[in-house]
């Protein structure tokens, strides 16, 4: 029986509780997410995974907390249906909005969310300046206040809201001219000094990453998320498994 799982009180919820076989629900937005469970496959072969991609309601990033939790709740009675075992929110607007409401709704469920690499990216270039390029959602929340503020004797942190992104890569617009437009504005906008390190805050930009690198110096270190996370899980056994 698992308490809480169903929104159920205890006795009237009939939900088995899924065993080591049942599949990891990884969730985003969109297809940004892919990014992440691609890690996820090749550190951990033996899970069985479903993928839910919220295209039809991406992005996130620029819709308010109140539908960004509500988009969210939906998509975990989704994947809890199926009999998921643990949910990875492989979205940083998801995580920062939704995350702690859900732990709190479903206890017994093993609740995975992700934050920009900052940590990583820090230890690196100490006394460096970084810039972390997420939704404008992730950059206005707490969540990402704290996280600044833990790295505030590291490092320089700027960030950079990049809503429109989400979208040029949900409807495919990757080699426009738009975007290319885009992002010379925003990478001009970071004026002369060069930046040590760029953290991809959103699940998204990996699949930009060859246009993100074209606006970079080459010395300039681009650091993704994905890895991060499936190293993590996998060392943590956060979703209690296989992991092989
Ligand atoms: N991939 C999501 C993230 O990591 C994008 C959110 C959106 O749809 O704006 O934040």
């Amino acid at each position: 029986m698992m308490s809480g799982v169903c929104g159920m009180k205890a006795e009237a919820c009939e939900m088995k509780r899924p065993g080591k076989d049942a599949p990891i629900g990884v969730f985003d937005s969109g297809v940004g997410g892919i990014s992440v469970l691609r890690k996820m496959i090749s550190l951990m072969p033996n899970e069985n995974y479903i993928y839910y991609g919220d295209s039809a309601n991406a992005p996130y990033g620029d819709r308010s907390d109140e539908e960004v939790l509500s988009l969210t709740e939906n998509v975990f009675d989704y994947l809890l249906s199926e009999g998921v075992k643990g949910i990875v929110v492989a979205c940083n607007t998801a995580t920062s909005v939704a995350v702690r409401r859900l732990r709190g709704r479903y206890p017994d469920l093993p609740i995975v969310g992700i934050e920009p690499a900052i940590k990583p990216a820090a230890k690196n270039h100490e006394g460096g300046r970084i810039v972390v390029m997420a939704t404008s959602v992730t950059l206005r929340r707490p969540k990402f206040a704290h996280l600044m503020e833990s790295f505030r004797q590291s490092a320089e942190i700027i960030s950079m809201a990049c809503p429109s992104i989400v979208d040029f890569v949900e409807k495919d617009k990757m080699n426009s001219q738009e975007l290319m437009n885009y992002l010379t504005k925003k990478f001009a906008a970071l004026g002369d000094r060069p930046a040590d390190a760029v953290v991809l805050g959103c699940t998204h930009y990996p699949i930009l990453l060859p246009k993100i690198q074209k606006y970079t110096p080459k010395h300039i270190r681009i650091v993704a998320q994905g890895e991060y996370v499936a190293r993590s899980l996998h060392s943590k056994k956060a979703i209690p498994g296989h992991f092989c």
